[in-house]
């Protein structure tokens, strides 16, 4: 059994987007406001018109739902304070990711970025989740996790555990079942009752409700994937292998000659890799040359997301491949990377035309 400490009840569904809208809406009907902030940095909350309306992507959503969700910098307190005087007594709820690439507490002393943090690291004043907690109890907001991608791997408490606190509500899915359909939305009892319906008189809140929402399998996959996760601690494993393959591939750029255009941002857990042309500029044709070349040698890397499948085997194919990409990427750093490629540079995906 996983526990998440301070919520008291939860709402199962099949999609992570049912249950971040599930999650706005619980915000808006128990506080009476119209308003969500996110964090520009956080690609993607939710399918539906209250966060697609604040992409590039607006077409087919009506303009009423463009200006309802609000746009702040993780990181930057401020901006968020801003956003909060703007809209006085306006804003439901701040929903973010724990953390991506980039953590909370990423400047903390004693911060190490092949560990999960420690509890001296949460305690750090300028721990960002706990800075924007504390400003979202001050001004009468509900704080919002997103969990999705960092639940049931940077801790299976979820990295709300790891940074010292404890959001309203919180929402998880992806490696809850191993892959089935499942998602969560969890909190504590008097902010999820709004969506209850044994309150008789309570004016009632549409939380979710789908066709396949009772099927079962998903959550019988759900609790055996928990009892694999504690027998055969994969949050270990995970921490372990991730910390391995960032070294490694940093090790292959230096070896390359290329250890300042291709970089590896973030943690053991969640990292990125980055690449810059030889005028330090980011560069999307050299980000495909290096998944093309990778694919050459048998590995599909778009993005990197350790898994319990990855062992040593594993491992040192992906180095092996990484090393060879990595030679075709230095010269390309001279030649430029379309003489190399052999389709379309990728592009980003919130963009307002194909
Ligand atoms: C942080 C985050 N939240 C929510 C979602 C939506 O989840 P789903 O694709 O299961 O609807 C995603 C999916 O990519 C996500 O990464």
């Amino acid at each position: 059994m996983v526990e998440i400490a301070g919520t008291d009840m939860v709402k199962f569904a099949k999609n992570g987007s049912n249950v971040t809208t599930a999650a706005a809406k619980v915000a808006r009907a128990f506080t009476g406001r119209p308003l969500i902030c996110v964090p520009r940095q956080h690609p993607f909350f939710s399918f539906d018109d209250w966060f697609i309306g604040a992409t590039a992507i607006k077409r087919g959503i009506p303009e009423v739902h463009h200006a309802t969700t609000l746009l702040f910098d993780y990181g930057d307190l401020a901006s968020l304070q801003a956003l909060f005087a703007q809209h006085p007594g306006q804003i439901a709820g701040v929903m973010l990711e724990p953390a991506t690439t980039v953590g909370p507490c990423d400047g903390a002393p004693g911060y190490d970025r092949l560990r999960p943090p420690t509890a001296v690291v949460a305690q750090w004043p300028g721990n960002f989740l706990k800075l924007v907690q504390d400003l979202c109890r001050r001004e009468g907001a509900l704080f919002i996790l997103d969990e999705m991608i960092t639940g049931f791997r940077w801790d299976l408490h979820g990295a709300q555990k790891l940074f010292g606190v404890q959001p309203d509500l919180s929402t998880f899915g992806k490696g809850m079942a191993n892959g089935f359909a499942v998602a969560a939305l969890v909190g504590r009892r008097e902010v999820m009752e709004v969506g209850a319906i044994n309150r008789p008189g309570q004016e009632r809140t549409f939380l979710v409700s789908t066709t396949h929402g009772g099927e079962m399998a998903s959550l019988a996959a759900f609790r055996e994937t928990v009892a694999v996760y504690e027998e055969q601690d994969v949050v270990g494993h995970l921490w372990n292998y991730g910390g391995k393959l960032m070294t490694g591939l940093e090790e292959a750029a230096r070896e390359a000659g290329v250890g300042s255009a291709f970089q590896l941002q973030g943690n053991a857990i969640s990292m990125n890799y980055l690449t810059f042309d030889a005028q330090g500029q980011p560069s999307l044709p050299l980000r495909t040359l290096f998944s093309q070349e990778m694919i050459r040698h048998g590995v599909l890397m778009p993005w990197i997301a350790p898994s319990f499948a990855h062992r040593d085997g594993e491992l040192q194919r992906t180095l092996e491949a990484a090393r060879k990409a990595l030679a075709v990427y230095a010269q390309a750093l001279e030649a430029g990377a379309e003489r190399f490629l052999e389709g379309p540079a990728i592009k980003p995906v919130f963009r307002q035309f194909n």
